[in-house]
């Protein structure tokens, strides 16, 4: 059963994502088919584990179609997961089995969900909000669900991914589906930037649609980090081979890991 959780934010930037979303969830998993959890996880869970992760009970914030959370059911994790967009979370709970308790809810404003050992976030979802304010609502409403070791931990796009892939046209066609990303970016976008991508499916099954997002610089995440009380622990980058370096590199990385503890 999928609970609706009440919010009390901007309608804007919560509309604006659920609204992409809503419309991009029947081919969502045919347009992601590429990324590989596997991989990405069997170079972050190591990461974590370094940085003192212990437990076993994750939420999981704009867990989407249950891509994010599925492999950690299968590690054996306690999931509860929440998502903005209904039609998102439809799908993960066709595929979540028994083991996971999934909420609509915006990620900033969580009610009290639990005492969790893992709080993430991943592949994409906290580039939906779309000002520094409320990144911080964000954080701290996902800080206010960690247990007291526990660890919060998210991606950002870096300024390599809005100048590359939010700035070109992508194609991807699987199964006689054909669906176009049409990145509107500028190549020299700047640090903070919003940036928009027109989303279409051939055939009119999907709505055209927007996807904005906004880029966060390192300063202004770790800013939110410190107004929060999160203590941040650990900024890495990675790109296509999903191996963690540090530090961030937004030019050459495609993505930001930020990992941060109740201080
Ligand atoms: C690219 S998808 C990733 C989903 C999933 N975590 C995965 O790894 O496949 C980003 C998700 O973030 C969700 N999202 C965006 N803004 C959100 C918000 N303010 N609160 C909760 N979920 C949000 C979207 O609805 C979408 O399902």
């Amino acid at each position: 059963m999928i609970r609706r959780m009440g919010s009390g934010i901007t309608p804007g930037a919560e509309d604006s994502a659920a609204r992409a979303y809503d419309a991009i969830a029947p081919v969502y998993d045919e347009f992601t088919a590429h990324h590989d959890y596997e991989l990405w996880l069997g170079n972050l869970l190591p990461a974590l584990n370094h940085l003192g992760l212990q437990g076993t009970r994750l939420l999981d914030v704009g867990c989407g179609t249950g891509k994010s959370f599925l492999p950690m059911l299968d590690r054996g994790w306690a999931v509860t997961a929440c998502d903005v967009s209904p039609a998102m979370l439809a799908i993960a709970q066709g595929k979540a089995r028994t083991g996971a308790r999934l909420f609509t809810a915006d990620m900033r404003s969580l009610p009290a969900l639990g005492d969790f050992d893992l709080v993430w976030a991943l592949d994409d979802a906290v580039n939906y909000l779309l000002t520094a304010a409320d990144l911080r609502l964000a954080l701290a409403s996902m800080g206010r669900n960690l247990a007291p070791r526990g660890l919060l931990v998210f991606d950002l796009n870096t300024l390599a991914t809005y100048r590359e892939f939010f700035a070109e046209t992508s194609v991807v066609e699987r199964n006689g589906t054909r669906m176009t990303w049409h990145g509107q970016a500028r190549t020299d976008a700047v640090a903070g930037s919003i940036c928009e991508a027109h989303f279409e499916v051939d055939g009119g099954t999907v709505p055209p649609h927007i996807h904005r997002q906004r880029h966060f610089p390192e300063s202004e995440v770790r800013a939110g980090l410190r107004a929060t009380r999160l203590e941040c622990l650990a900024v890495f980058g990675h790109g296509e081979d999903a191996i963690f370096q540090e530090p961030l590199d937004e030019a050459r990385h495609t993505k930001a890991i930020y990992v941060a503890r109740a201080s």
